[in-house]
């Protein structure tokens, strides 16, 4: 099969795209517009491999995702693109409203018009399959069930809401045009090629340069953390042989507070680089984030029945694996913190929305 990955430039989509060459079974074309959380360095080791192309678009550029989709003759559409961290989302909505929902719209039509132009036997194993999160479902408080496939819908903030409306879109073109989607959500992604704006990575990246680690709030915020590879796994496994029409939650299995992740993070870097004092010493707790969803859990019994799948790597593991991954690959992250973005806090709201766009 052929499998068209959008966003394969990103964290998730990089891993993705690693893994389907990897495997050896299936061909993979990344459709990326190269944002600022793209990093191409994150493919290296499959460029050149004739299994993988690359092609630079926006996916609400419909003329272009058209002509990308004819050339390359996809079996199935893997959407991963998109704008992905809640605080820019806070900082600056647009262009969430514009890539999240506007462009999976655009890019929703033009592989409805792809998948109607093709002959039968191929549109009856097309598949496309959204990625989306479980922020969709809102915030939990401690006592609360998991997300589950029948959790309604209660967005909180502007990324969340965005990405709402892309999986009712997705739904929709599935219900009323007859496109055969599939969707999953899941829960927070870690490993390697994050870009260091997300929580794991800027404190490993922060801790490393002996600078303050900013907690929001007082860190009580639980997360349920998911490997990126057993992510990446589970989106193969979703797409081939998932339900259309269907939700599947993604878990990690591995829910924790945010202050608890951090300070597993301090006590890995002085074991792998000590310093001169210990790095819990850095911990700063600072003015939360604004509208911060308290718990995100998520009841993967469906991924278990159907498919016998369970995340493969523990937290305890996921995160030495990936500090070791930071302090051995400066050069992957090195030219981002000069570049594209050194750290700085985001999303506090200080100017309304509608100033910031
Ligand atoms: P990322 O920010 O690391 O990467 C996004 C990629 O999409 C980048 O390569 C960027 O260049 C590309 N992109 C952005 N706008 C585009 C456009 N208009 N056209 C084409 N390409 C565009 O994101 P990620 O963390 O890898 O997340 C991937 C997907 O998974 C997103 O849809 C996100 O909402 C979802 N998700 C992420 C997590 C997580 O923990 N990271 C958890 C749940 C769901
Ligand atoms: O749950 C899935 C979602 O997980 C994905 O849909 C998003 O794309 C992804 O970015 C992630 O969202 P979060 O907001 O949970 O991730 P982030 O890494 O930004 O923050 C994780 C937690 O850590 C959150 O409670 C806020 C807190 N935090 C974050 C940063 C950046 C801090 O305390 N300090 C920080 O500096």
């Amino acid at each position: 099969m052929k499998i068209l990955v959008t966003g394969g430039a990103g964290f998730i989509g990089s891993a993705l795209v690693r893994l389907i060459v990897r495997e050896g079974r299936d061909r993979v074309v990344n459709l990326d517009k190269l944002t600022y959380a793209a990093n191409m360095a994150s493919l290296a080791e499959v460029e050149g491999n004739p299994a993988y192309a690359f092609e630079r678009a926006d996916i609400g550029d419909s003329p272009a995702v058209r002509a990308i989709l004819d050339r390359h003759q996809p079996d199935a559409i893997l959407h991963l693109a998109a704008e992905s961290h809640v605080d820019r989302s806070i900082d600056r909505p647009a262009p969430f409203i514009e890539t999240n929902i506007a462009g999976t719209y655009r890019l929703l039509e033009s592989a409805l018009d792809y998948y109607r132009s093709l002959p039968e036997d191929r549109r009856r194993t097309f598949r496309f399959h959204h990625v989306s999160t479980d922020e969709v479902f809102g915030s939990l408080g401690l006592d609360d069930p998991p997300f589950s496939e029948t959790t309604p819908y209660r967005p909180r903030s502007p990324y969340s809401a965005s990405k709402a409306a892309s999986d009712h879109l997705v739904m929709a073109w599935g219900h009323t045009y007859g496109l055969p989607v599939i969707l999953s959500n899941c829960s927070n992604n870690y490993g390697s090629c994050q870009f260091p704006e997300k929580l794991i990575p800027l404190m490993i990246l922060r801790g490393l340069e002996g600078k303050p680690l900013p907690v929001y709030g007082r860190g009580e915020n639980v997360r349920d953390w998911l490997f990126v590879e057993d992510h990446a796994a589970a989106l193969l496994l979703i797409l081939r042989r998932g339900q259309i029409g269907g939700t599947y939650l993604v878990g990690g299995e591995n829910a924790c507070r945010n202050i608890d992740v951090v300070e597993n993070i301090c006590d890995l870097l002085d074991a792998m680089r000590p310093a001169a004092a210990p790095r819990r010493r850095l911990i700063s707790f600072v003015e939360d984030r604004p509208g911060h969803d308290f718990r995100y859990a998520i009841d993967t019994a469906r991924m278990r029945s159907e498919f016998g799948w369970r995340p493969s790597v523990t937290f305890e593991e996921g995160l030495r694996r990936t500090v070791r991954w930071y302090l051995d690959s400066e050069a992957w992250w090195r030219p981002l913190l000069e570049a594209r973005y050194d750290g700085e806090r985001l999303g506090l709201a200080r100017q309304g929305a509608e100033g910031a766009t």
